[in-house]
């Protein structure tokens, strides 16, 4: 039923799942939506779950500092701000992204909430170095005042943080059990990979009848899929393995690329709210909805097939300046200016 991790509980109720009938009718199909964007804290969202065994490792390690990294508009840099300022530590966000022009989305949000951004403009040489270096900097300036600095990788994705979604996919089962699903598709958004790796453990281990399919909103990369896997297994001593192929991620919505503005995105997005009220975001989950939507049209997902879509946040997105002023064109026209 777990893991066996520590973790330090802030999250509550399970977070509702619900059926959507308007949009049901629509793609011929029966879909309902697991609700982690209502998740509490910091305006809601999945690495919340991932963060609760992270915080609790970070505070057994007497850490009074969470650093961070992403992009400079990261939901999980929010989040690890969210929960350092619920639990009285402080909070940097360092990303090798450069300043996008005003203070708004997550950015805002992050310095409501306490948090220091530090945004270095990449300087072509290799990545991986040029964020030691920042981590390195950052580390020696905190320390130098006395504090203990907890790193935690982009998106939470380690695999300190892989039981949240491990205690996610014990809900759902849960739930969708009691609501009678049956053998249905749970589709996830896949990132940094943290989320689809904790639901597909959690399943597995806990043999449940719902199946996984993860909808890559960026390029995957096998090896990583492998060697996290291989970590995985190997931390928490599964008794089974896994191949490749047995991680359903469909790389064909990824679009023109990582959080870039798309038409197709936003279609999807006014679809959502234009029938259900519920707001998606242009990097993550409007993405992976409008690859759902895809798969019904391409007959990969079939009609009257039961699917759960995992809802993991990311409406502060909506505000991003590049996404914004695409949003803006082609909503201008309903605003009545008298
Ligand atoms: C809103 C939202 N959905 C989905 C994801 C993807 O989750 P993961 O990185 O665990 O694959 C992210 C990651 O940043 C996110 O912010």
């Amino acid at each position: 039923m777990s893991l066996g991790r520590e973790k330090v509980s802030f999250l509550g109720a399970p977070t509702p799942l619900e059926y959507l009938s308007t949009m049901s009718q629509k793609l011929g199909i029966h879909l309902y939506i697991k609700r982690d964007d209502l998740l509490p804290l910091g305006a809601g969202g999945n690495k919340l779950r991932k963060l609760e065994y992270l915080l609790a490792d970070a505070k057994a390690q007497g850490a009074t500092v969470l650093l961070t990294t992403g992009g400079a508009q990261t939901n999980h840099g929010r989040l690890t701000a969210a929960v350092a300022a619920k639990f009285g530590m402080k909070c940097v966000i360092a990303c090798l992204d450069e300043y996008p022009g005003e203070i708004s989305a997550n950015i805002l949000l992050d310095r409501i909430m306490g948090a220091e951004v530090v945004l270095k403009k990449d300087d072509g040489r290799d990545e991986d170095v040029q964020l030691r270096e920042l981590f390195a900097e950052v580390t020696a300036r905190y320390e130098a005042q006395g504090e203990k600095v907890y790193f935690i990788p982009m998106g939470g994705s380690n695999v300190v943080g892989v039981p949240g979604y491990y205690d996610c996919a014990v809900e759902l089962t849960r739930q969708a059990e009691e609501l009678q699903l049956g053998n249905a598709r749970v589709v996830c958004t896949v990132g940094s990979l943290g989320t689809y790796m904790g639901l597909y453990t959690g399943l597995r281990c806990e043999n449940s009848p719902l199946s996984l399919t993860g909808i890559a909103i960026l390029p995957q990369n096998d090896e990583h899929i492998m060697a996290y896997w291989k970590d995985i297994k190997e931390t928490f001593d599964l008794p089974f393995d896994a191949e490749r192929k047995d991680f359903h991620i469909e790389t064909g919505y990824m679009r023109e690329g990582y959080n870039l503005p798309d038409a197709r995105v936003r279609d999807a997005i006014y679809d959502m709210a234009r029938s259900e009220a519920i707001l998606l975001d242009p990097c993550y989950t409007g993405k992976c909805f409008a690859g759902l939507e895809d798969m019904v049209q391409e007959g990969k997902i079939a009609q009257g097939e039961t699917v759960i879509l995992l809802h993991t946040g990311g409406f502060p997105g909506l505000y991003t300046k590049h996404h914004r002023v695409e949003f803006e064109k082609e909503l201008l026209d309903g605003v009545t200016i008298l």
